[in-house]
């Protein structure tokens, strides 16, 4: 009994130290790693724009047209990117942090993996057969490689959601039944 006494007094002594602790900070405190490894306590900045995005999502990627807004990416396209950034990135888009692009020394020039005006066309079905086969056994150019034996269907599968993702003009959320059907619509 008397242990059962000094058992709860003890919690409730922890719990209103962490309520006490949680109305000192402004913003709920975050128990992070800093760079040399010491768990500390601090308050993670909070800007306004992208209060969505970068906290419970899974990934986001920059709008390549507006730096000012983030763009959350769902666990496939958060995939797709990881891969673009490996394999696509030097001639489907222009400078990036990672480096200077190839893209304008390419013959034709690739067109932006964010064209919605080009992409927003095309059915996933199409889409598919343009990566998996590449440009010269789809009538295009050969300069565009095919992906078909270096990656799976499902990589090729999170690749497209994630151009989904980027579009511009932004790709038609009623379109992605009617494979194959759709015409390029601006919005
Ligand atoms: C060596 C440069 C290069 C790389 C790397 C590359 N592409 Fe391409 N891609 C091109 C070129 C050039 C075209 C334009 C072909 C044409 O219009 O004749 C193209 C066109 C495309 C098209 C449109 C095809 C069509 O039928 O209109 C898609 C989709 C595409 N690329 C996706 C990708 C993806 C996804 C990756 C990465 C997995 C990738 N490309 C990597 C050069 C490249």
């Amino acid at each position: 009994m008397k242990f059962l006494l000094i058992f709860l007094s003890v919690m409730a002594g922890c719990l209103g130290l962490a309520a006490y602790v949680m109305r000192a900070f402004p913003n709920p405190p975050c128990w992070c790693w800093s760079r040399d490894q010491g768990a500390i306590v601090t308050t993670v900045p909070h800007p306004k724009w992208n209060e969505y995005a970068s906290y419970g999502s899974y990934g986001t990627e920059v709008d390549w047209n507006n730096p000012q807004r983030i763009i959350p990416l769902d666990y496939h396209q958060a995939q797709g990117k990881r891969i673009f950034y490996q394999q696509c990135v030097w001639c489907h888009s222009d400078t990036t942090p990672a480096g200077p692009s190839n893209r304008s020394n390419v013959t034709p020039t690739p067109p932006l993996m964010n064209d919605g005006a080009v992409f927003n066309g095309m059915s996933d079905a199409s889409l598919q057969q343009a990566i998996a086969l590449g440009g010269r056994a789809t009538g295009k150019s050969a300069m565009m490689p095919p992906y078909g034996k270096s990656l799976t269907k499902d990589d090729i599968r999170d690749l497209i959601a994630y151009m989904r993702a980027i579009a511009a003009p932004a790709y038609g959320k009623s379109s992605a039944k009617d494979h194959g059907k759709r015409k390029s619509k601006p919005s």
